[in-house]
């Protein structure tokens, strides 16, 4: 089968590969239907991500169908469409009996960065009947494409924020993560989502769909500008709930500047280096930070978002490249080539 391939050092390359075997009793053999580019996947060609295996197909945010089932998966059987989780987890360890299954013990973020991933003609999915959710017949696989990476970011993301009805919501990037939030954030009822970024296009976007009530251009501001325009959006406190999606040189310190007092600061964003916490600048401050990343464990609920109508993320989707194509789908993903905010990667076509 043909498969997207990192080497560790920064290339990609479409190559063949053998078709995926079921190994234990609790994995599926699931055929890509709709995959996609996750930013994470550039963290990892970057040489960003310590745990990331080169030779691993890349790929971890994607819907199919089950095409073979271990006998230990009850759940599901051959021709079920799934959306399936971008972490692999077994539903009944210490961390996933409480919901973090980002730190199951046999699983977490596997897929496309330590096991071969959805970049692919088919793919094997490790506890199975935990990583994969049913769609239902009426919610299309471009809807529910998101369910298993983005749209699970931006509703934890925005779960464990303490968004209290009325309050007001800071989201850096407007990136497909932070919209993603600003969808999610608002169905805690906030009175302001303010959305920052440094892409008026991005920014655009997020007030014409009414994602953000307000936005905030940070390209031509410091850190200070930035403070005192979200002090004016807040009563002149600053934001109640901070979430930070943007992971840019200086977004962590925009993060814990814009919050407010007793404020709770979450950082979804996946870094490329190091930050600093300088605890003797917020002294005082009192602040609560929650770091990344996402427990992606909530599919059962968000498949009930999107099929009543309350989640809709098919905005993001700026084209659609089959998988013979995908290497110049990274390319135009990564420069953002005309808007571009998420691609679908559709299965490979014999020409
Ligand atoms: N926590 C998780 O498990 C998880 C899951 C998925 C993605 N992520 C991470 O979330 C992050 C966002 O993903 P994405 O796909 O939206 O990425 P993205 O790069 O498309 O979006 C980031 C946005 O931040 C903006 N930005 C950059 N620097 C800025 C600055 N200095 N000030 C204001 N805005 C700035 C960019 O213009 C961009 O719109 C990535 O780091 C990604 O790896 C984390
Ligand atoms: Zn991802
Ligand atoms: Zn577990």
């Amino acid at each position: 089968m043909k498969a997207l391939v990192h080497d560790g050092n920064g290339h990609i390359a479409l190559e063949d590969r053998p078709e995926p075997q079921l190994q234990l009793p609790t994995d599926a053999i699931i055929r890509v239907t709709c995959s996609t580019i996750c930013t994470s996947d550039l963290h990892i060609i970057h040489g960003a991500v310590p745990r990331a295996t080169p030779n691993t197909v890349l790929g971890h945010e994607f819907v199919g169908v089950v095409e073979q089932v271990g006998e230990g998966v009850h759940a599901l059987k051959p021709g079920d469409r799934v959306a399936v989780s971008c972490e692999t987890f077994c539903g009944e360890c210490f961390y996933c009996e409480r919901g973090w299954v980002n730190n199951c013990v046999e699983g977490g973020w596997e897929l496309g960065c330590c096991e071969d991933g959805c970049q692919a003609e088919l793919v094997r999915v490790a506890h199975a009947g935990h990583t994969c959710a049913p769609i239902p017949a009426d919610v299309t696989d471009e809807d529910a494409l998101f369910l298993g990476d983005i749209v699970a970011t931006g509703h934890w993301g925005a779960s464990i924020a303490e968004i209290e009805p009325g309050s007001t919501v800071a989201v850096i990037g407007a990136g497909p993560v932070g919209l993603t939030t600003m969808m999610c954030a608002r169905l805690h009822e906030p009175a302001t989502i303010i959305a920052i970024d440094i892409d008026p296009a991005r920014l655009a976007l997020a007030r014409e769909r009414g994602l953000a009530d307000a936005v905030i251009d940070a390209s031509d501001m410091d850190l200070a500008a930035v403070e005192a325009a979200v002090r004016e959006l807040s009563s002149n406190r600053g934001a109640d709930s901070v979430i930070e999606a943007a992971g840019g040189s200086n977004t962590f310190e925009m993060a814990w500047r814009i919050a407010r007092p007793h404020g709770v600061v979450v950082l979804s964003a996946m870094y490329e280096g190091p930050q600093t916490l300088p605890l003797h600048e917020m002294y005082g401050k009192n602040l609560v930070f929650k770091t990344g990343g996402v427990d992606a464990c909530n599919m059962g609920e968000t498949m009930r978002l999107v099929q009543e109508g309350c989640i809709d993320a098919s905005c993001l989707i700026s084209g659609r490249y089959p998988l013979n194509d995908i290497v110049e789908a990274y390319r135009a993903f990564e420069a953002h080539e005309d808007g571009c905010l998420k691609l679908v990667i559709t299965p490979w076509e014999d020409r």
